[in-house]
């Protein structure tokens, strides 16, 4: 029998990054992943796919409404789903190999198969033919991940009613897109479509598109993706919906109203969220506990009840992101080997890859008066910027919320350009707790959208914005 010192199961960005880590600091590892692709969620029909499909319809999007305004005239424009579906198996399939790579670099052996716990030392890995081998480890990393919630009254048949994994791989563009559930994947992918000329509706049970963020940025992306042809229905329960031949039904009820309404389109896309993933994995042969929502409990050190088993990334409780499932992965190859790692989670970024994009990190606005911190506010519009206006992209701005008292940055709110890149500046400046003076006081290279952020802390600074 094969024996480790670590064995992680699941490949996404938590248990691949864990396994590099692990290697890095001289543990014998396996890693062990139920499907023949590396790299989980994220690279096969999650971040990667989606950001392709995004890459391709937002060209398309510009080619048709924006071109002709920078001089450029193009007839016969057309857009060939089947090809950008083809370009974006490519990007996936280069990152796996990439994966596959790091894996062999890093000598890390890896098992392809459903992984699950004996006990607390043997896992037993079932391959695609159904043979079963057994391994040995002193430590293990659970990193199993999400799949898509369910909901009542729903049935995904993976043709007309499907979730994000088939909506990244459909072969016509639909013509009347139902999207249940105004989050990260309905507002993602249905821009990828709606760029692409579907008509596109939102029900959302909430009164608001991605809830959990703060509410101007909301604000700002629901006038943004109006103008992108996007309908909204907000304070929408979806109880059912069938299909009849290439037609769809959602009934819903309108709770402003109290009245059920109905829907009709052509394809129905269901996004209220994932669950953590731990099907078959023997929880219960070692004793681990999972929380109300089936997520597996984990302490400080992200140890769950049974020592030496560890667990991270989407199958723990916290932000379903790839770059927390990544900390994650890190902090327990370097406290399982003697370190003292540490993660901010207040500063894990949050990123909506729309257009424009939605980034922040730390305390939204609504949080602050929650817990009753006293707070400053500067704003400053992406129209007052100079390379914004060269670029076409006004829509949008950066908030930057300070102590009242001592200026330190609290939060930052961008909706603008390239904003899930720029928001890594605001990061670095909150982990260095830096106020919002001390950004006001750095030089930006002009003519950058940086130069926003910049004004935005000026403008938390005493007013002190200069080009507004
Ligand atoms: P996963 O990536 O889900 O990986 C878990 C792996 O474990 C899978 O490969 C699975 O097959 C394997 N597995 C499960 N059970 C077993 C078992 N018993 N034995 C063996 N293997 C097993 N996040 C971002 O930060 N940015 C984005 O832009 C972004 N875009 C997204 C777009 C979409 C459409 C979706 C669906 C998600 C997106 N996410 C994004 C979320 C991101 O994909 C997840 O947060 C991330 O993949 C979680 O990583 P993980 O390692 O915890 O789990
Ligand atoms: P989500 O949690 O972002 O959004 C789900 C939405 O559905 C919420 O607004 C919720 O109020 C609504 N909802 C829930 N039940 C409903 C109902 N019955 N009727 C109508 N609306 C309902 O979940 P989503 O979009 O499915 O994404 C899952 C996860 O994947 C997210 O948590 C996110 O972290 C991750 N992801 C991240 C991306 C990124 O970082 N850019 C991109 C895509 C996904």
């Amino acid at each position: 029998m094969q024996e480790f010192d670590v064995v992680i199961i699941g490949s996404g960005p938590g248990g691949y990054v864990c396994a590099i880590r692990c290697a890095q600091l001289g543990m014998k590892v396996a890693l062990v992943e139920k499907y023949d692709s590396l790299g989980g969620t994220c690279l096969n029909v999650g971040c990667i796919p989606s950001k392709a499909l995004l890459d391709s319809s937002e060209h398309y999007h510009n080619a048709e409404h924006n071109f002709k305004e920078h001089g450029i005239n193009i007839t016969g424009l057309k857009a060939d789903l089947g090809k950008m579906i083809s370009r974006k198996d490519s990007v996936v399939k280069q990152t796996v190999d990439g994966i596959n790579f790091l894996m062999k670099k890093n000598k890390i052996t890896v098992i392809n198969g459903h992984g699950s716990l004996k006990d607390k030392s043997t896992i037993s890995v079932k391959d695609g033919k159904g043979k079963v081998t057994e391994i040995k480890t002193k430590k293990v990393v659970i990193a199993t991940g999400s799949k898509p919630s369910g909901l009542t009254g729903v049935t995904v048949d993976k043709k007309r009613v499907i979730t994000s994994t088939e909506a990244l791989t459909l072969k016509e563009v639909p013509s009347d897109l139902i999207v249940i559930g105004g989050g990260v994947i309905g507002l993602e992918l249905g821009s990828v479509y709606a760029r692409l000329g579907s008509k596109v509706l939102v029900l959302e049970y909430l009164d608001s598109i991605i809830p959990q963020m703060d509410k101007t940025l909301a604000k700002e992306l629901e006038k943004s993706l109006k103008k992108l042809g996007f309908e909204f229905k907000f304070r929408h329960a979806v109880s059912s919906v069938s299909v009849k031949g290439k037609t769809v039904t959602v009934k819903a009820k309108d709770l402003s109203k109290d009245a059920e309404v109905e829907f009709k389109g052509d394809y129905c896309l269901l996004s209220v969220g994932r669950s953590a993933y731990t099907e078959g994995l023997g929880l219960e042969n070692v004793g681990i506990k999972t929380d109300e929502r089936g997520r597996i409990e984990v302490d400080e050190h992200l140890q769950t009840s049974v020592e030496g088993i560890y667990a991270i990334g989407d199958v723990i409780k916290g932000a379903m992101l790839a770059h927390k499932a990544e900390e994650e992965g890190m902090f327990v190859a370097e406290w399982m080997t003697g370190q003292k790692p540490h993660i901010n989670y207040l500063l894990i970024p949050g990123v909506v890859y729309t257009w424009p994009e939605v980034a922040a990190v730390g305390y939204t606005e609504e949080e602050l008066k929650n817990n009753k911190v006293k707070y400053k506010v500067g704003s400053f519009p992406f129209k007052a910027s100079g390379r914004a206006r060269a670029s076409m992209d006004t829509d949008g701005l950066i908030k930057v919320l300070a102590d009242a008292e001592t200026d330190e940055i609290l939060g930052v709110h961008m909706i603008g350009p390239r904003t899930a890149d720029m928001i890594a500046e605001a990061v670095v400046a909150m982990e260095f707790r830096a106020s919002a003076e001390d950004i006001a006081r750095m030089s930006h290279p002009h003519p950058t959208y940086t130069e926003v952020f910049r004004e935005a802390c000026l403008a938390a600074t005493e007013n002190r914005a200069i080009h507004i």
